[in-house]
């Protein structure tokens, strides 16, 4: 089988640090990214790297054929969940009509195994905490349609073409790779920690808390924050099995503990040691109360922990990136698109 993986979206946030951890795992790496949203600073200056469209089928058969890619990471996305509210053509066509020509384009040209960035917005609002894989599929917003609609089609294609696929369904990435000086860099920012580090840095004002009447212990939204750095070594760990011997398709990644909004920004006040204001305002449309990971199945196949359980781990290490790169990758060298 080819060592070459072909990682779609592979200058983004979670893309960029997968492709350094595969990298060092020995995996040979072609990325392709429009850098609509990424940064091409964020790769290796040496890596294989293709500006283009997931939805380009010439480039991408041609990718295909050239490294002879048999196995795919697909992080390739939109991924606002406010913006696929305004704007639900422009993620029904960059995700899902796209990724369906691409998911297309693979399997005509060889590819075997595909495994997915998908979403806790799959599932929708929670009728059971902590979310384990058999939660009703319930979407609430554009974003986790498409998302949905990508799984479904992949399963088609299982059912039809014997494509090995998997659907990893992320909580919330956080933290920083800082090995390979890597961090969270989105523009916008929607992002509650990033936000928080960039209010400590003095680049914001305050932090805007969405919704201080929710059915929790402090009034403010739950989250399960899992490392970035974790989730890339997850791929990894998929990617030895997609190609067979995966027990199911879908597998959530979250640490399975929840943190309100409130106690991250007491713990990022206590990591960073500086005072962070906030305020409280109204919720923001479609954001469930609490999501909370169970990550059990994941961890009982690949019988694996995270090496960040703890939140404050997970906030130090963004902390720390954040303070190297004020302005983030603005006028970092590494690599030029
Ligand atoms: N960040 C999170 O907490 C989170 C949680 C759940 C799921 N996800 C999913 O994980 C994936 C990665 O998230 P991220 O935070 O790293 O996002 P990101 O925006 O940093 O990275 C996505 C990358 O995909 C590229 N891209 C977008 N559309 C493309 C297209 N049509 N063709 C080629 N490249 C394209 C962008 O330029 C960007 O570099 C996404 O699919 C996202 O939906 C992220």
């Amino acid at each position: 089988m080819s060592n070459k993986i072909l990682v779609t979206g592979g200058a983004g946030y979670i893309g960029s640090v997968t492709v350094w951890a595969l990298l060092r795992s020995g995996y040979e790496v072609v990325i392709l990214d429009t850098l609509a949203k990424g940064h091409r600073q964020a790769l290796p200056e040496t890596c294989t790297f293709v500006k283009g469209d997931i939805g380009d089928t010439s480039l991408v058969r041609q990718v295909i054929r050239a490294h002879g890619i048999e196995r795919v990471i697909h992080f390739a996305a939109f991924s606002l969940v406010g913006e696929s509210v305004e704007h639900p053509l422009r993620y029904f066509q960059n995700n899902l009509v796209q990724g369906i020509r691409f998911i297309d384009t693979c399997v005509e040209n060889g590819v075997t195994s595909f495994i997915l960035s998908s979403t806790a917005a799959v599932y929708g609002d929670p009728v059971h905490i902590p979310i384990v894989e058999t939660h009703p599929l319930a979407p609430k917003n554009p974003y986790g349609f498409s998302k949905l609609g990508l799984e479904q089609v992949l399963t088609s294609y299982r059912q039809t073409h014997g494509l090995n696929v998997a659907f990893l369904r992320y909580f919330n990435a956080a933290g920083a790779d800082t090995m390979n000086g890597i961090g969270e860099d989105h523009t916008p920012e929607t992002h509650l920690i990033p936000i928080i580090f960039q209010t400590a840095l003095g680049k914001r004002e305050k932090v805007f808390v969405f919704g201080g009447d929710y059915d929790t212990p402090d009034g403010t939204a739950i989250r399960d924050y899992i490392h970035v750095s974790d989730l890339a070594q997850a791929h990894i760990k998929v990617l030895e099995r997609v190609g067979g011997g995966l027990k199911h398709l879908a597998y959530n990644l979250g640490i399975g503990k929840g943190y309100s909004v409130l106690e991250v920004l007491t713990m990022a006040r206590e990591v960073c040691g500086r005072e962070i204001p906030y305020e409280i305002t109204g919720r923001r449309t479609g954001d469930p109360p609490i999501l909370v990971a169970s990550p059990d199945r994941f961890h009982a196949e690949f019988g694996w922990e995270p090496q960040f359980g703890e939140l404050r781990d997970i906030l130090a290490s963004a902390w720390q990136w954040h303070q190297t790169h004020p302005e983030g990758y603005q006028g970092e060298a590494r690599g030029t698109a």
